[in-house]
């Protein structure tokens, strides 16, 4: 099992943010990632489309004989994770969570909540964030723009500021000093959303808390890779190899080797 490799999938290019964390974290491991860029994106999908094109990556991933599975896609954190766990008979974590500990530890007066239109609508940062600290006022808001601003490459852009205060200002006037950055594409962002909110909110990124909890739980089941495997980390989307490389070197600011299209709609996973 210490040899296999983590699976990570995410709707397309912003669990990249995650995969960061993870090897940060574990420089060690193995990671086999897969971006779902022909169906993106997640974040305006039904909870059932959600669903299913997870149920999809995930049996891809499973094909790779990955020995653990981390759902870094905020969305289909909010509606595929306790299906997947039922189902599959390896650790599956999602970024819910772990952000949601991190958000309950940093608020003290309001936690803002940012995501997708799915995630937002899900309200699965807000119940758990409440199961951990009740008395918290939460507030909530999908912010839709992001991700296409992100996918532009507009990071430190003049629109980029002007969204993010008609998004963030009424977070702020309601007096949050916690946010919880609730969609893969938002911790590119930080440095805006920080100038935005000003130094008294404190950003909480789940990719950070995600890495963390993923080495606890391959710690406690004996499973983290203590030697660096000479095998490289593999990428997969399922669309526009190309452009997941160049927007990636973004995300990652390092090249990226190979990317290599995977058809696996048709996939059968091998007899046990
Ligand atoms: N990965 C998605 C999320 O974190 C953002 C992009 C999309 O909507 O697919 O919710």
């Amino acid at each position: 099992m210490k040899n296999k490799a983590i699976g990570i999938f995410d709707s397309g290019i912003g669990g990249l943010t995650v995969y960061k964390a993870l090897k940060e974290k574990m420089p060690s491991e193995r990671i086999i990632y897969l971006g779902d860029t022909a169906r993106l994106p997640y974040g305006s999908k039904s909870a059932e489309t959600i669903v299913r094109f997870s149920d999809g990556n995930a049996l891809f991933l499973l094909t790779k004989n990955v020995k653990m599975i981390v759902v870094a896609c905020n969305s289909a954190s909010s509606y595929a994770v306790s299906y997947l766990q039922e189902k599959l008979d390896i650790p599956v974590l999602g970024v819910i969570e772990p952000g949601a500990e991190a958000a309950a530890m940093a608020g003290r007066e309001k936690i803002g909540i940012i995501g997708t239109a799915a995630t937002i609508k899900s309200r699965s940062y807000e119940k758990a964030i409440l199961e951990k600290k009740p008395e918290i006022p939460v507030l909530s808001k999908a912010c839709p723009l992001f991700v296409p601003l992100v996918e532009e490459g507009w990071i430190d852009h003049r629109v980029t500021r002007l969204v993010a205060e008609e998004y963030l200002l009424p977070l702020k006037d309601e007096g949050i000093d916690a946010l919880v950055l609730g969609c893969t594409h938002y911790p590119v962002l930080k440095n805006v959303i920080e100038q935005v909110l000003g130094k008294g909110v404190t950003l909480i990124d789940s990719a950070i808390t995600t890495a963390a909890k993923t080495a606890s739980i391959l710690k406690s089941l004996g499973w983290l890779n203590n030697e660096k495997s000479n095998l490289p980390d593999e990428f997969y989307v399922t669309d526009f190899p190309d452009r997941f490389r160049r927007v990636g070197e973004i995300f990652l600011n390092r090249k990226i080797e190979k990317v290599t299209t995977a058809s696996f709609y048709t996939v059968s996973l091998p007899q046990a």
